[in-house]
């Protein structure tokens, strides 16, 4: 099916928890190509990871994936990993038979019996117990599991969609995630990119949020200053989408622009958290200074590179250094070459020893390790 002819499906079922079509999209391109992949990610019916940071909208791209989808008039289940305790994640996913363990009074489904003939949303998958991950891995295999206790084997036919905050490949790398079912589960992936990625869309989200939490909250707070907009851009925005709507609302609720500018000030003029150890041992000024000026690098690299549209020539050009030395520095600093849909550490993340010898050992060539689906952006 063509790109045209998928763009021409509508969603079948609006819900009605999400944010206007043009709201989650916004002009910046980096979503752009999200909206551009979600047709046709929604019709491959297969296996499909989010990354991103926390807060970047992966429960939201994954309902409107559902939405596109064949069987959007089916369930759309979601698990959220990390809140289930993990000696109860088992019955909660596949269910259970009478007199399975102790207090299994009567038979209950999981939530994968539940999710058939439509979704299953998996946040956090990498939470899941390596011990967990077989039962999973045969549910991707065969669709069938058992309940826990029961011996007839079930079939379900849903869609998988994963979401993690951290790239399943590291975890495969630090056992903690099997590498059978990382491939089974990782046939499709999108990253959703941090706000500070996509800062052009920064004043319409403003502006919805405003308008949404004056009508919930009946408040008639002001739109914010260009200053305030301008502070917002520079933000770091850890907590991405959500730690902005959360501010926004604190806006409405407090009614001054001064109670969020005093918080967002400090941060800004630095705006990074230093790497300081709380368990009261010892850094050195220089590694400190170090990791510091590694950190502010890669925010200025960023800045020029949204500038200049991701167009990596024109951004050495205008950063006065060699594409080469370019290619390299992003390598360094960890950022994606481009906007492509990577499964990429995010900004806190630790890049493990071995992976960073390796980078560094090697030159400007391909230095993304992990699979490209689609062409990357201009060079
Ligand atoms: N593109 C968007 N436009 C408008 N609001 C958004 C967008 N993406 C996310 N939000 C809002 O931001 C909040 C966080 O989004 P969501 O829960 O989807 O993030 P997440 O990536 O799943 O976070 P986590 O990793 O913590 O689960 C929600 O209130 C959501 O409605
Ligand atoms: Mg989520």
């Amino acid at each position: 099916m063509s790109y045209q002819s998928l763009r021409a499906v509508t969603p079948k079922k609006k819900s009605p928890s999400l944010p206007p079509t043009d709201i989650i999209y916004g002009r910046s391109r980096a979503m752009q190509e999200i909206r551009h992949r979600i047709p046709l990610v929604a019709q491959a019916n297969a296996p499909l990871v989010l990354y991103g940071e926390s807060g970047t909208g992966k429960d939201v791209v994954a309902q409107l994936v559902h939405q596109h989808s064949e069987s959007a008039s089916g369930p759309f289940v979601k698990v959220s990993c990390p809140a289930i305790p993990s000696g109860l994640l088992e019955s909660e996913l596949f269910g259970y038979e009478k007199g399975a363990f102790t207090g299994a009074n009567s038979s209950k489904p999981g939530r994968v019996e539940m999710a058939n003939g439509g979704t299953l949303f998996l946040d956090a998958v990498s939470e899941i117990e390596i011990s967990l991950q077989p039962k999973l891995l045969q549910l991707l295999q065969d669709g069938c599991f058992c309940r826990i206790g029961g011996l007839d084997e079930r079939a379900v036919q849903l869609r998988l969609i994963c979401a993690s905050t951290r790239d399943l490949m590291e975890e495969v790398a630090l056992g903690r995630f099997r590498e059978d079912l990382y491939f089974r589960v990782n046939v499709l992936s999108l990253r959703m990119p941090a706000l500070r990625e996509r800062v052009e869309d920064i004043p319409m989200l403003v502006d919805y949020f405003l308008q949404d939490l004056n009508r919930s909250f009946d408040r008639h707070a002001p739109p914010l200053s260009p200053t305030m907009i301008r502070v917002f851009q520079g933000y770091h925005w850890p907590g991405n989408i959500r730690e902005l709507e959360n501010l926004i609302k604190r806006y409405v609720v407090l009614g001054s622009e001064e109670a969020i500018m005093s918080e967002l000030r400090a941060v800004h003029e630095f705006p990074f958290e230093l790497e300081i150890p709380e368990d009261g041992s010892s850094i050195a000024l220089k590694e400190l200074t170090k990791r510091a000026v590694a950190r502010l690098e890669r925010t200025v690299i960023l800045r020029v590179l949204q500038a200049h549209q991701w167009n990596r020539k024109k951004t050495a050009a205008a950063l006065k250094i060699s594409y080469r030395a370019l290619l390299y520095k992003l390598k360094e600093v960890g950022i994606p070459p481009s906007r492509g849909i990577y499964a990429l550490p995010s900004i806190n993340h630790t890049i493990p020893a071995d992976r960073e010898a390796a980078m560094q050992s090697t030159s400007d060539q391909d230095f993304s390790s992990q699979p490209q689906e689609l062409p990357a952006f201009d060079e």
